[in-house]
């Protein structure tokens, strides 16, 4: 089977979606998938050292009017997808997002018989409810495809709201990179790193974007430093809100407890996943309606044994069991986290449990391996499916 995986962003460029769709390829056969996307910077060193043919256009959006802003993207994105499609007269086309991918795929599909596929994942389909025109055509894209894998269970439900049949949705959650069950890290070589040797770690690992909520719990520390006076706060990522962050932490007084690690490598990464106490990310619902889709670092975090602290908004109940492997909080609350991130804090035996349950249920649920197997057949199914309705029109 030969898939054209198209998608408007890619690795290098870091992202939770990008990384679901590198992780599930890697686990496809070799040669199956040739993917379709943007360059960004270290594109080149990249796909040298890549196995999977990955062919990138520009994708340069213009800002001169909503309505014609992305008009370049669809143009280029669809000469390059036809080019692509005569050359390799895919099976299936594989859709990373409703727009603009998804038109772009309708089209192809159209024009060359191959089903489509489009990816759903939540935060993305929220703020499209709030745009009209989009929307419309969004929907359109969705309720037409082939298929439609929802990475998380709210996409999974709007999907079935907006009238996709139920016969060709599929939930499909992420999973974690092998690497974090595996991995021997030192704790103590990112305690010695970031000075944090003998204290009490809040860890956060995400884009230092708005609704990820790093700023709910640099103001929550001062609260929790009375009672835990060594606590340090070890944010990793980077983003920007980098700023904005610093400050608040001057603000609030904590400077010295809030730790900007920035981008870090997998290695790195991992070590601060063990180094940390209790993993927190109070993600929060936007006024445009961005939220958060599953959030793999929640599966990340229990994968190293790490109980998890989330918001209840978005796609993360399926990542975080509240109660059993962590806990979601009303993130509009600072008090909530206190009380949540204490808790765990002072009762290191709950703190323990948590992160075992969190880490066996991953063990058990959560593998690229399985996902990718799952998403063949589902392709394979497709390309059935299209070619009997074919025949039949055929013999009409
Ligand atoms: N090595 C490294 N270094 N990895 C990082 C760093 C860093 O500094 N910062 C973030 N990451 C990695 C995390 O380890 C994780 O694998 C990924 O980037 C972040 O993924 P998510 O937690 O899923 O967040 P997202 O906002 O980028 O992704 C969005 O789409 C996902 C897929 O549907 C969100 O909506 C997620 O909630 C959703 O799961």
């Amino acid at each position: 089977m030969k898939m054209l995986w198209i998608t408007d962003d890619f690795l290098p460029h870091l992202g939770g979606s990008r990384l679901l769709y590198y992780q599930t390829i890697k686990c496809l056969p070799p040669g199956e998938v040739t993917i379709l996307t943007k360059r960004r910077p270290g594109w080149r060193e990249f796909d040298a050292r890549e196995t999977i043919p990955i062919k990138r256009g520009f994708f340069k959006k213009l800002s001169i009017h909503p309505l014609l802003n992305e008009l370049p993207v669809y143009v280029e994105m669809m000469a390059l997808g036809a080019c692509r499609s005569l050359r390799l007269r895919p099976d299936v086309i594989v859709c990373g997002e409703l727009l603009p991918t998804g038109l772009v795929g309708r089209m192809l599909s159209l024009a060359g018989g191959a089903p489509y596929l489009v990816y759903i994942h939540g935060e993305e389909v929220n703020v499209l409810k709030n745009l009209r025109g989009e929307k419309a055509l969004a929907f359109s894209v969705l309720r037409a495809a082939d298929a439609v894998v929802a990475t998380s269970t709210p996409a999974h439900g709007e999907a079935l709201r907006q009238g996709v049949r139920p016969d060709r949705l599929h939930l499909l959650t992420p999973a974690v990179d092998d690497y974090f069950f595996n991995a021997k890290p030192c704790p103590e070589r990112a305690r010695s790193r970031y000075g944090l040797e003998g204290k009490m770690v809040l860890l956060t690992v995400g884009r230092l974007v708005e609704r990820k909520g790093h700023e709910l719990v640099i103001r929550a520390l001062p609260q929790m430093r009375r009672e835990f006076p060594d606590l340090a706060y070890l944010i990793v990522g980077a983003g920007p809100m980098e700023e904005k962050l610093e400050r608040v932490a001057r603000e609030e007084g904590v400077s010295g407890a809030v730790i900007f690690a920035g981008r870090l490598s997998r290695e790195e990464l991992v070590e601060c996943y063990a180094a940390c106490d209790v993993f927190v990310m109070p993600h929060r619902e936007l006024p445009d309606g961005d939220t958060e889709g599953a959030g793999i670092v929640f599966l990340e975090a229990a994968a190293l044994g790490k109980p998890v602290i989330a918001g209840i908004t978005g796609g993360t109940g399926d990542s975080v069991l509240d109660g059993e492997t962590g806990f979601r909080v009303d993130s509009t609350s600072p008090q909530e986290i206190v009380q949540r991130a204490s808790q765990l804090l002072r009762d290191r035996a709950l703190a323990r449990r948590m992160g075992e349950a969190g880490r066996r249920g991953v063990l058990r649920e959560r593998r690229w391996e399985d996902r990718a197997q799952e998403l063949r057949r589902i392709c394979l199914d497709m390309v059935r499916r299209k070619s009997s309705e074919s025949t039949i029109r055929r013999h009409r």
